[in-house]
């Protein structure tokens, strides 16, 4: 940890302590966790296809479900989502915070199956659906759902004679990412876009043939001081933390959500859950 990151997290700590008291403690517990943004976001490339102008991509991340985000509010979520009628759903990892302690039923095979997009739903692996045993129940879950894995793999899709990639990585922390196996026999030519649960791994992305990557994980820290910012992100959320960034010579654009839920502590401050609705726009 270098000098301006100790002293950032240890002001952030202090200002947390004496300011998560109270009325801030409540909204910090009880209230933001509750709140949604709706963010919309416009991604420019050269390489978008004339039938892709406009396409919408959702994603959502990190839900947590079992940690302090319930079944009902994901109930609440699927209807959100499908009142923006996407064209394409994206899952970026961390569906239930511990698979071992979660009594996963029925309710919630069914909740994620009403997700409706046009030309589908996909998903990839976060650390906590690797973690506690849960690679296999996972996997029931999303199938049952109606979505599909991209574990390592990749899928064309087309739409009025154009075509993009959308790719996805198996996670970098709890997982076996092989980014070569995900991209096997993409041209370069075609738009690519990489779901890759930990927004870190840009840095090995950069160096290949992927024009957008989505994370979540970082949760965007959940809490942030004014002025500050976050004090805490997970290993490999720790360079990219929330929204856009360009990286490398390409150059990669990566986009890193806050995510719905939380995990280890059940606040959010100034860092408001979020799903995002990417618009695909040619440059
Ligand atoms: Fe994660």
């Amino acid at each position: 940890m270098n000098r301006r990151t100790f002293l950032k997290r240890l002001f952030g700590g202090i200002i947390t302590l004496f300011g998560l008291s109270g009325g801030t403690y409540y909204y910090a517990r009880e209230m933001e966790p509750n709140m949604l943004d709706i963010h919309d976001v416009n991604i420019y490339s050269s390489k978008t296809p004339s039938a892709f102008e406009g396409y919408k991509i959702l994603q959502f991340s990190d839900t947590h479900i079992g940690f302090q985000y319930t079944i009902n509010q994901l109930e609440e979520l699927v209807v959100k989502i499908n009142q923006l009628e996407p064209d394409l759903i994206v899952f970026t990892g961390d569906l239930i915070d511990n698979p071992r302690t979660y009594d996963i039923d029925e309710r919630l095979i069914s909740t994620l199956g009403r997700l409706k997009a046009k030309d589908g739903k996909f998903w990839i692996y976060g650390n906590h659906d690797h973690g506690g045993y849960g690679t296999d129940i996972l996997r029931d879950v999303f199938q049952q759902s109606g979505f599909e894995l991209l574990q390592n793999g990749h899928r064309q899709i087309d739409k009025n004679g154009d075509m993009i990639y959308l790719a996805g990585l198996d996670d970098a922390l709890l997982g076996k990412p092989d980014i070569e196996q995900a991209l096997n026999g993409i041209s370069n030519e075609q738009l690519t876009i990489l779901l890759a649960h930990e927004p870190d791994y840009a840095d090995v992305t950069k160096d290949y043939p992927v024009d957008i990557q989505l994370s979540g994980h970082s949760h965007g820290g959940q809490v942030q001081i004014p002025f500050i910012g976050y004090i805490y992100t997970p290993h490999l959320a720790q360079k990219y933390v929330e929204g856009n960034y360009k990286i490398g010579s390409n150059p990669l654009q990566l986009f890193v959500s806050r995510g719905v839920g939380t995990t280890r502590l059940p606040y959010r401050f100034f860092c408001k859950p979020e799903i995002t609705m990417y618009q695909l726009k040619k440059s």
